[in-house]
């Protein structure tokens, strides 16, 4: 049965679909060899952030037709120009190529009208208690809620922004009935979608995930979201809308485990003496562990794992639990950046006056962002004790600048090889071509090439 209000639209006759094409374009098919029919749909995307855009510029490569809708008006004039407004791998791209199928708006009456589903996809920021902040995601919903007052045909809202276990049934469905004066399950449907895409290589997760999720309200919801969805070949797993919202959380919480678990076994390795690669290598080929997320170093860091670590142990308090794994998981990834100061003391004991090249600003390789990024600590940290810092990083110093005006950047990775010591922060490719020869180095990252130096310490091995 067709989902939408186009059910002749949705027939999967392969002989219709010229026809269908031309008589609505609100719900169109077209001929996949390999696939069979996929119904293509009208979307429209509150919130033209980095999910956002990925989301919308993928759904628009796939074939469907994408209107984003953003309050900033300097991003909507770049999406329609076919330019990216942030930094992200492929996107300009698709973005440009896929042009014809993506709008951007910031008239959510024009967006809604002409969409058939809705995913909200804006930023849920951390409060200062660590409890996290539904600001955007209240307007935007209550705004879905007003348009959809307007409109006659059912429509699909689906959350995607990352949000804890009872917020898409408790806030945003409310908020939604409140301003439409409809019904969710009668006269529109309710999902709740995560994403699982690491910044940097988001479009890559987006069109080749592990699996998918869908939480929904409603069997129609379910339906179409499996039609849109159709065209991959992963596991799409269906859920409550509550278990969907907690599939985010507890995957971003494991991986960050993970991360802190290896840090702490590469902690007792380095003390004995031992490789911790080799260990996550030997460890990582049981297929009851995987390899992944092993990579032992100064910690996680950006946008995502520390938000969402602190909101959820935040609502596990919340929910009078006491979430001990979870708080050490933090606390190991708070101390670990300071290992590499202690490492370095034991090559340079006083490090007033004294200057130190810090290699790498960003999170991680492959982007701009410096949010909870171990640099942020650690330059703290070196300023704390008087060094001199001379910093590089081939895209996020920008954003360092911001925070940490009074530091030296170097036009070059050579120029800040010219210290005291160096310290390799981020994973970047061009650190790898660097000669190292002559130099102290302290490495966080695990670059092989970093071992030729005269003095080479890894944090964990
Ligand atoms: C993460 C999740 O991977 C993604 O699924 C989610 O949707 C958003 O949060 P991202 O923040 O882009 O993605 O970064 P990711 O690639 O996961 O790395 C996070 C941090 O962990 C980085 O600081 C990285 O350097 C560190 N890391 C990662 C390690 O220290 N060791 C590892 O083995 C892997």
């Amino acid at each position: 049965m067709c989902p939408f209000n186009y059910p002749d639209t949705c027939t999967g006759d392969p002989n219709r679909r010229e026809e269908n094409y031309e008589i609505d374009l609100h719900a169109y098919q077209s001929l996949n060899e390999s696939r069979g029919y996929v119904v293509l749909m009208n979307l429209s995307i509150a919130g033209a952030g980095y999910v956002g855009l990925v989301t919308g510029a993928c759904f628009a490569k796939l074939g469907n037709r994408v209107i984003c809708m953003d309050i900033d008006e300097m991003k909507i004039d770049m999406i329609n120009r076919g330019l990216s407004p942030l930094y992200e791998e492929g996107l300009g791209e698709l973005l440009i190529t896929y042009r014809d199928n993506i709008e951007a708006t910031t008239d959510y009456g024009y967006a809604l009208r002409n969409s058939d589903v809705t995913f909200i996809c804006v930023g849920t920021p951390s409060k200062s208690d660590g409890s996290f902040d539904l600001s955007f995601v209240r307007a935007v919903a209550e705004e879905i809620g007003k348009q959809l007052k307007e409109k006659e045909e059912w429509h699909l809202v689906v959350v995607k922004s990352t949000v804890l276990p009872g917020t898409t049934r408790d806030v945003v469905l409310p908020i939604v009935e409140k301003h439409s004066g409809k019904r969710v399950g009668r006269d529109f449907g309710l999902a709740m979608n995560p994403e699982f895409l690491r910044e940097g290589v988001a479009v890559k997760d987006f069109l080749e995930p592990d699996r998918i999720v869908i939480g929904c309200y409603d069997e129609r919801s379910r339906d179409v979201l499996r039609a849109l969805y159709k065209v991959f070949s992963c596991p799409i797993v269906e859920t409550s809308l509550s278990a969907a919202e907690m599939i985010k959380y507890a995957s971003n919480a494991f991986l960050a485990t993970k991360i802190s678990f290896i840090n702490e076994i590469g902690n007792l390795c380095k003390r004995a003496g031992v490789d911790t690669y080799e260990v996550a290598d030997g460890m990582g080929l049981d297929e009851r562990i995987g390899r992944a997320f092993l990579d032992s170093g100064i910690g996680w860091g950006g946008s995502c794992f520390p938000k969402d670590l602190h909101a959820l142990i935040a609502w596990a308090q919340e929910l009078g639990e006491n979430p001990r794994i979870l708080e050490r998981v933090v606390e190991v990834n708070d101390l670990q950046p300071l290992k590499i100061i202690e490492l370095l003391k034991r090559h340079v004991p006083l490090l007033t006056g004294r200057v130190i090249g810090v290699f790498g600003l960003a999170f991680k390789p492959g982007t701009d962002d410096v949010r909870g990024s171990r640099a942020l600590p650690i330059v703290k940290q070196l300023l704390e004790e008087g060094a001199i810092v001379k910093a590089y990083d081939p895209e996020a110093m920008e954003n360092f600048k911001k925070l940490y005006p009074q530091i030296e950047y170097c036009s070059s990775a050579e120029d800040a090889l010219s210290s005291d010591a160096v310290l390799i922060l981020t994973r970047w490719e061009e650190f790898r071509k660097l000669d190292y020869k002559g130099k102290v180095v302290i490495d966080g990252r695990r670059l092989e090439e970093a071992k030729k130096a005269k003095i080479y310490e890894g944090v964990c091995w």
